[in-house]
């Protein structure tokens, strides 16, 4: 992804890499104030990191748990136990559990840490940029479109999910307009997505995550939101508001869009219901900056995705093509 830099260079930088022993990260907790750069030498770390959210974004998360175990075999940490330490960081995201097996069976058939775990990495930017060459071929020049969350390349490593169609879309020279909703509580179409559209120049609005509905019933073209989690009859988790957006959308006709490499698939989860849904701390919704804002004495309630029903969905945009939700099962792999 472009960056600038503090320097004022423009840099093409991952979210996650591995250099000199450790795993490095973009901490997306500073963003869009600094590009603070973090590094870890442990698996334990590592999962830390996809807990407190310096490491997010799904396919991220799988990249990021893929070098917590390239360390913890490096370390020569007992990796089984490893697996289950980076497994407990964070329930929802599929591509966690994805990695961390994926890296298991590669260290267990004797494959060096470091080219397992970098391959993984390549392997999903490869991914992103075959969803965003599916994608872009669903974009027409003028379209206005929407999107929720951080699908970019902050989420997957580089090139992003939902953001990927858009870029491919900017970098073939269509005009697109993007609504970026902010996406409370945590901020990331605010601080990422909207972060990520200024360095690549596209045109785009933050707007509340309240206002979607509004800016829909005036005219947008598609959305293209990306997934956590994605259950074998095509209900998909993502950030908490999706469903929103996918309710409206069919309401005024809007195409609504997944866009999700396939590690974001889980064949062996039925339904949507099966999903389990991450609840965060109360705190990310009563205070901004550390100060409380709610009232004392009110609790508060912070599930940090929700379930959009198959029946919703247009198409998912994958780096083997586009699907409707009932097409997914010959994606299995
Ligand atoms: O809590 P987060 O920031 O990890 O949630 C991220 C999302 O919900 C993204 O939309 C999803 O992971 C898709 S990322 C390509």
């Amino acid at each position: 992804m472009k960056a600038r830099m503090e320097d004022g260079k423009v840099s093409d930088i991952r979210a996650v890499w591995f250099d000199n022993g450790k795993c490095v990260m973009i901490d997306q907790r500073e963003l869009p104030a600094a590009i603070k750069i973090v590094s870890f030498g442990t698996h334990t770390e590592v999962a830390e990191a996809i807990r407190n959210m310096t490491t997010r974004g799904a396919p991220c998360i799988g990249a990021s748990a893929a070098y917590g175990m390239c360390l913890a075999a490096l370390n020569k940490v007992d990796i089984d136990k490893a697996a289950a330490d980076i497994k407990a960081a964070r329930p929802t995201a599929y591509d966690l559990f994805y990695a961390v097996d994926w890296m298991l069976a590669k260290l267990k058939a004797g494959e060096d840490p470091v080219k397992a775990a970098d391959s993984y990495a390549d392997s999903i930017v490869d991914k992103c940029k075959a969803i965003g060459r599916y994608g872009n071929e669903l974009i027409r020049d003028g379209m206005t479109l929407m999107t929720h969350c951080n699908a970019g390349a902050l989420a997957t490593v580089d090139v992003g999910t939902a953001l990927a169609p858009m870029r491919a879309a900017h970098d073939s020279g269509k005009k697109i307009f993007v609504y970026a909703s902010e996406t409370r509580p945590r901020l990331q179409g605010m601080q990422l997505t909207a972060w990520e559209l200024n360095q690549e120049g596209i045109d785009h609005a933050i707007i509340p995550d309240g206002a979607s509905a509004y800016y829909m019933s005036k005219g947008v073209d598609m959305i293209i939101v990306g997934a956590d989690r994605i259950a074998a009859n095509g209900d998909f988790a993502n950030k908490i508001g999706t469903f929103d957006k996918a309710i409206v959308a069919k309401r005024f006709g809007i195409p609504f869009y997944v866009a999700a490499p396939v590690s974001t698939f889980d064949f062996n989860t039925r339904t949507g219901s099966d999903i389990v849904i991450e609840q965060r701390a109360e705190t990310e919704v009563t205070e901004i900056s550390g100060i409380r804002i709610a009232p004392v004495g009110s609790k508060a309630l912070n599930p940090a995705f929700d379930v959009t029903p198959a029946e919703l969905v247009t198409g998912f945009i994958t780096e083997k093509g586009v699907f409707a939700p009932s097409e997914i099962g010959s994606m299995k792999e």
